[in-house]
């Protein structure tokens, strides 16, 4: 009795300290890791303090000491440590893992030899990896690269499909961005935001989908897949060499299957209609948890369109829409100065879609996202201006409009705020 009361005492206290509890021991869960805390960091905290006072700056501040636990509510975007590390790597998974994130994305392109890898882009290596700086990998580019000069900015276009999977996984990860001046590859190679850093651009390791897989299974808590299929650029036109995007789709959910992976764990994503009916209908149970990627609203005259076709996606079999978060909050109330459901998000919601949402901390500080015309927050640029209104976004996006999880390039945030709030993500737990 006394030793059992000894080691809670030890385990309260160790909790207390990390504000964290240890994460439910899975069954895949390899021995060693039973004392696996997550672990949020300063963020959440600074984007707290930062909010206006009231009863959600209250309810947040009162979570100051966790518990923080897995949840899948979180999803990693490109890893979930993206804000800071090379994404799409190890490196940017494991901080989204260590972040809490329940669910970890690998965006899957293929290689010349048909391998899946992890890419945000299937053409994206000559501004997300050191590919230039391999002079024999570099020769094969789709575009080699070209200096700047008076007239024309730096130049280059590096494809996954220009490289065999086994070149590929000797590329180094590295934060995304160019230096449109530069005359020298090497120069080509800076150019990450401010708002990022440099600080982990230390040849982080690319992945492969298979290697991924195995990346996720090995982390302590119950974690899950979120794969998506890309949709190759106009410069590798399909079929590439025989390769079908269907042969494709169905090679990225057989790799899931070969590794044993229940469907119950894998949310397929993908902006093509064709692969998500595809899925639906040969991989039916993995299709029921197809995630319809919608960027179809951009153009502002296209918006009205996107709205009113989402009852028939839901009729058609699609059970989760995934727009960008802009497209779900407005700007509403008697001084049209409150952040509201959008006619998009209430549309869904009446069809009985499911929706999830992209991509949190993506954009830097929030005083800057109307100088910079950023993306995320365009619907509602006129009214935000300080960083603690991140959290007043994410209220609305997840008491308002009840989006089943949301993805961050920095997954603490999310993370935070799903466990204040008593956040179940989907899953079977
Ligand atoms: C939030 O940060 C902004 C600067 O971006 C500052 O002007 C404002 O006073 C801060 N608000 C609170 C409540 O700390
Ligand atoms: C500048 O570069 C462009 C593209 O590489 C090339 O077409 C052009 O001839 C170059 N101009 C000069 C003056 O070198
Ligand atoms: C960009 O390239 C130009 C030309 O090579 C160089 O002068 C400049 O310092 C580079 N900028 C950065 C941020 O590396
Ligand atoms: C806007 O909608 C029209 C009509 O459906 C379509 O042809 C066009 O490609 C769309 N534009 C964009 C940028 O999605
Ligand atoms: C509220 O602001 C939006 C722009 O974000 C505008 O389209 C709308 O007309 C405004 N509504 C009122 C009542 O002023």
């Amino acid at each position: 009795m006394r030793a059992t009361t000894g080691s809670l005492a030890m385990m309260a206290l160790a909790a207390d300290i990390a504000g964290a509890v240890p994460v439910h021991k899975p069954r895949w869960q390899h021995p060693a890791q039973d004392d696996y805390y997550i672990s949020l960091g300063p963020r959440p905290y600074y984007l707290i303090q930062n909010m206006t006072d009231g009863p959600l700056k209250q309810k947040l501040e009162s979570c100051y000491n966790g518990p923080f636990e897995v949840t899948t509510w979180s999803i990693g975007h490109r890893g979930g440590g993206t804000l800071q590390f090379p994404e799409e790597s190890v490196e940017s998974t494991m901080a989204g893992a260590r972040m809490g994130a329940g669910i970890l994305e690998c965006d899957v392109s293929f290689t010349s030899d048909l391998g899946l890898v992890c890419r945000h882009s299937l053409c994206d290596l000559h501004t997300t990896t050191d590919i230039l700086l391999r002079p024999e990998l570099a020769a094969k580019c789709t575009v080699p690269f070209t200096p700047a000069n008076e007239t024309a900015d730096a130049n280059a276009l590096c494809c996954t499909s220009d490289i065999t999977e086994a070149e590929y996984t000797t590329l180094c990860s590295k934060m995304d961005g160019f230096n449109a001046s530069a005359t020298t590859p090497e120069d080509y190679q800076h150019g990450t935001p401010s708002f990022r850093t440099d600080l982990y651009n230390t040849c982080a390791q690319v992945m492969t989908l298979e290697s991924y897989i195995d990346l996720v299974e090995s982390l302590p808590g119950y974690r899950n897949f979120t794969p998506e299929l890309k949709t190759p650029p106009s410069q590798v036109p399909m079929p590439f060499h025989g390769y079908t995007q269907a042969q494709y789709a169905r090679d990225m959910l057989d790799t899931f299957i070969r590794k044993g992976i229940s469907h119950e764990r894998v949310w397929p994503q993908s902006f093509n209609p064709a692969d998500i009916y595809l899925w639906l209908n040969e991989y039916p149970a993995w299709g029921a948890q197809a995630v319809f990627l919608d960027e179809d609203g951009d153009v502002a005259s296209n918006f009205s369109t996107a709205v009113a076709r989402l009852p028939a996606l839901k009729a058609s079999g699609v059970n989760i829409i995934s727009p960008p978060y802009n497209y779900l909050l407005d700007r509403g109330g008697p001084d049209n100065n409150t952040i509201v459901p959008s006619i998009y998000a209430t549309t869904a919601m009446a069809a009985g879609l499911d929706i999830i949402a992209w991509s949190f901390e993506r954009s830097g500080p929030l005083d800057q996202v109307r100088a910079d015309a950023d993306y995320y927050w365009s619907s509602i640029a006129d009214i935000i201006s300080y960083d603690g209104q991140e959290y007043e976004a994410l209220d609305v996006l997840a008491r308002q409009i009840g989006v089943k999880a949301m993805f961050s390039d920095w997954s603490a945030t999310v993370t935070y705020y799903a466990n204040c709030m008593g956040l179940k993500g989907p899953g079977h737990y």
